[in-house]
């Protein structure tokens, strides 16, 4: 399979462009596009033998169900059963890394949603996302689009790299604005709201705005969330965390953070001025330091309690390959 790449003004996406995009989506076919968070492989999630296909392309197992990219509230509304919590939800965060586990209504296929009861809806704050959904005329339905395991697309050239050959299209709308995935709750129950993945909507502008708490899941909620089990977005060679004080340290060595060990010789190092400019670079500079002649990526962990700190903390203890309990 050839895979093309069109470029497109992120904000004013070429309709031509989108256009025969959404007709690929339409016709079962597989596009890379630009979301606010992550790039996505989209495919129509109507459609189980497309949908089929992604997982295929990913390397993923299909137990792992799929978020379905909506243009609109009202469109959501069609493939999930919304409560009144979810109206309040979109009204207040949508477009936005917002992703909202409901009981999935019957025309969403069992493999969209990995044999569950509910489906995920997203409506993505990028208008060349939206303006492919909406020529696509269906829901799309799109994990990230990288090799399974490995960290996620942040620009075309990632795709590009893990994605050659597999997919039918790639719309390129340049880098992402984010650069971590959408935060993802279950709103199934109102009375119990359960944060199913930490991501670019941070916990305490939900609770805050709404009025709620969202709560830890327990182990059978979180096991009917495959994709949040470790290991994930892990580059070729290990990531090694840094918290304050750094272990013991191979040789040789690149660091990624805020504040750079000091006195330690490190090869390469990306050094980043915010956490958002940190999430934000965390897996390109994954993707670009694996490339580097070093024996492990040293990343600094991100303290703090708000914005994206919790999200980014989720990614890189993945990336490592451990389990950080968050207290
Ligand atoms: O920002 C994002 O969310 C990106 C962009 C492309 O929109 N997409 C993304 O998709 O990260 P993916 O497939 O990599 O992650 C989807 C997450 C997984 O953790 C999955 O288990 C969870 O959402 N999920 C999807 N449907 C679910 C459901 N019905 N119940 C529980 N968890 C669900
Ligand atoms: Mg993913």
């Amino acid at each position: 399979m050839i895979t093309v790449t069109a470029t497109v003004d992120r904000w004013n996406p070429d309709p031509l462009i989108t256009g025969k995009a959404g007709r690929i989506i339409r016709s079962g076919g597989l596009v890379a596009f630009p979301t606010e968070t992550v790039y996505g492989l989209g495919a129509d999630a109507l459609n189980p033998e497309a949908v089929r296909k992604i997982y295929e392309a990913k390397g993923r197992p299909s137990d792992n169900p799929l978020i379905l990219h909506v243009y609109s509230p009202s469109q959501a509304s069609q493939y999930v059963k919304m409560n009144r919590l979810a109206w309040r939800l979109t009204d207040e965060f949508w477009p936005g890394p917002l992703t909202l586990v409901l009981p999935a209504m019957d025309i969403v296929p069992s493999i969209t949603r990995g044999g569950l009861p509910t489906a995920a809806v997203r409506m993505p704050d990028n208008p060349t996302a939206r303006a492919l959904i909406y020529a696509a005329n269906t829901a799309i339905a799109a994990p990230s689009a990288n090799l399974s395991g490995r960290p996620s697309p942040t620009d075309a050239e990632a795709v590009l790299q893990d994605m050659a050959g597999r997919i039918d299209m790639i719309v390129d709308g340049g880098s992402v604005t984010l650069g971590i995935e959408s935060t993802v709750i279950d709103i199934t129950n109102p009375e119990h709201v359960l944060m199913l993945r930490p991501g670019g909507m941070p916990r305490e502008v939900i609770e805050e705005r709404i009025g709620i708490t969202i709560e830890a899941p327990d182990d059978t909620s979180l096991k009917r969330s495959p994709g949040t089990h470790y290991k994930h977005y892990a580059p070729s060679i290990p990531v090694k965390i840094w918290r304050k004080k750094p272990g013991r340290l191979p040789k040789s060595f690149a660091f990624m953070g805020m504040n750079p060990p000091k006195s330690l010789a490190m090869k390469k190092s990306i050094i980043f001025t915010s956490i958002e400019n940190y999430a934000h670079g965390y897996f390109a500079g994954l993707r670009k330091l694996e490339t580097e002649d070093v024996a492990c990526i040293l990343v600094e962990w991100p303290e703090g309690d708000t914005g994206l700190s919790e999200g980014l903390r989720d990614r890189i203890s993945r990336s490592a390959g451990v389990e950080v309990s968050e207290n």
